[in-house]
């Protein structure tokens, strides 16, 4: 069984596609990601009508590449004819994608594929749009039955998945209930699961996701977008050169007895704090200020985590977003669980699939079906949902 996955949740097109090979193991037969970091760089953030547009100019040529790889791609020696009213549901709103559908359709033979795995939502409702789009043209082209997949599971289910190396991954066998602390730039959430798919949501950021914060606290610091590899690295510096511990920042909602978070206090104070300081922040002082921040934000998650745990009789814990590849959060976690919970499994994504990609779409759809509940949907019922919850 072969699935193509597709992510365009919000600024990087990945096109993955991945094959069962035996019980619970999958090859990584392709694997193609265009990040769109230097459109939005100047902005902050991601910007909603730059990251359709660059998506939708990405996708096919990611989806050669990707089956290139899989040695999957095969051209045609007499053009293919298409049915003019097949893709006329794109000329709306989609007529860039559309331009790159029709020649690939035309020139190259249905690959053999079984399944078209699709990030659904949560995320930029544009962005994913042009995603579902582009899966609901190949699977009418090729026939081929779509999976709709939520994001966040894809992030959950992909730290299951032990890697060999990046080519052979195994579904490793867990023990419920697991718990996902979900971090990236557009969520900050604890989820409690008794299965894969029965998903209860015990609590969430009310207001920035930790991401976000990293990327706000970027701006401040004078360092790029996205912003949290580049903060964790100078607050790294921090504590590996032992230097002076100058700010002392709130750790918002640590003892407020549920498992929300608030991440936007702590921003203001990042804000403040340079503010206060009446003169132009030295290095030391980034350095400083980006080691208070990831400690105080890295804390609240901890606490909030192994309470949890303890709450709920955890027995496995699941890192997943953007934020699971934050060393310091691993290296806390890690030895937080094994001295608290020995018996407790901590699972963290591979640093390479632990931000956004089609890998763990695809993941998420294997998983799926070696459970037997492939959810492949009538097309019409199939949209991009932003808000989309587990
Ligand atoms: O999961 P992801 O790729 O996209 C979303 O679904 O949001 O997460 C991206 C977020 C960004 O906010 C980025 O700054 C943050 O994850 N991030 C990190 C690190 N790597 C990425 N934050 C802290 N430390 C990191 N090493
Ligand atoms: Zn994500």
């Amino acid at each position: 069984m072969k699935i193509l996955a597709i992510e365009t949740s919000c600024d990087e097109t990945g096109v993955a596609i991945l094959e069962r090979v035996s019980g619970d193991s999958v090859t990584l037969l392709g694997n193609t990601l265009a990040s769109q970091i230097e459109i939005h760089a100047q902005y902050g953030g991601v910007f909603p009508a730059l990251a359709k547009r660059a998506h939708a100019e990405k996708i096919v040529p990611l989806l050669v590449e990707a089956l290139d790889q899989a040695e999957l791609i095969e051209a045609v020696e007499e053009p293919i004819h298409l049915d003019e009213n097949l893709l006329s549901f794109l000329d709306e709103k989609e007529s860039t994608l559309k331009e790159y559908l029709v020649p690939f359709l035309t020139y190259y033979k249905k690959p053999d594929i079984d399944y078209i795995a699709i990030t659904v939502g949560p995320g930029l409702e544009p962005a994913l749009w042009v995603g579902v789009n582009a899966a609901k043209a190949l699977s009418l082209a090729w026939d081929i039955p779509i999976i709709p997949i939520n994001h966040m599971e894809g992030h959950i289910v992909t730290a299951a998945f032990l890697t060999e190396d990046r080519k052979k991954f195994t579904l490793s066998p867990l023990e419920f209930p697991l718990l996902s602390l979900l971090v990236s730039g557009g969520h900050t959430e604890l989820v409690v699961a008794e299965a894969f798919g029965a998903y209860k949501k015990i609590g969430q950021t009310r207001d920035d996701a930790v991401g976000e914060a990293f990327d706000k606290i970027a701006r401040v610091l004078g360092l790029p977008y996205p912003g949290g590899p580049a903060v964790s690295k100078l607050a790294k510096e921090w504590r590996d050169n032992k230097e002076p511990h100058l700010f002392d920042l709130p750790r918002p909602m640590l003892h407020s007895g549920d498992f929300d978070f608030s991440f936007s206090g702590i921003k203001t104070a990042v804000l403040y704090t340079a503010r206060d300081l009446g003169h132009e922040m030295t290095d030391e002082e980034k350095r400083a200020l980006a080691g208070s921040f990831e400690n105080a934000v890295v804390e609240v998650l901890l606490k909030k985590t192994m309470n949890a745990i303890k709450e709920y009789g955890i027995q496995t814990v699941i890192v997943g977003g953007g934020v699971a590849g934050n060393t310091y959060l691993r290296s806390e976690l890690t030895r937080a669980v094994k001295e608290v919970f020995p018996e407790v499994t901590l699972l963290f994504p591979e640093p390479w699939l632990a931000t956004d990609n089609a890998v763990m779409i695809g993941m998420a759809a294997m998983a799926q079906a070696f459970s037997g509940i492939l959810s492949d949907q009538p097309l019409e019922t199939i949209r991009a949902n932003g808000n989309l919850s587990l």
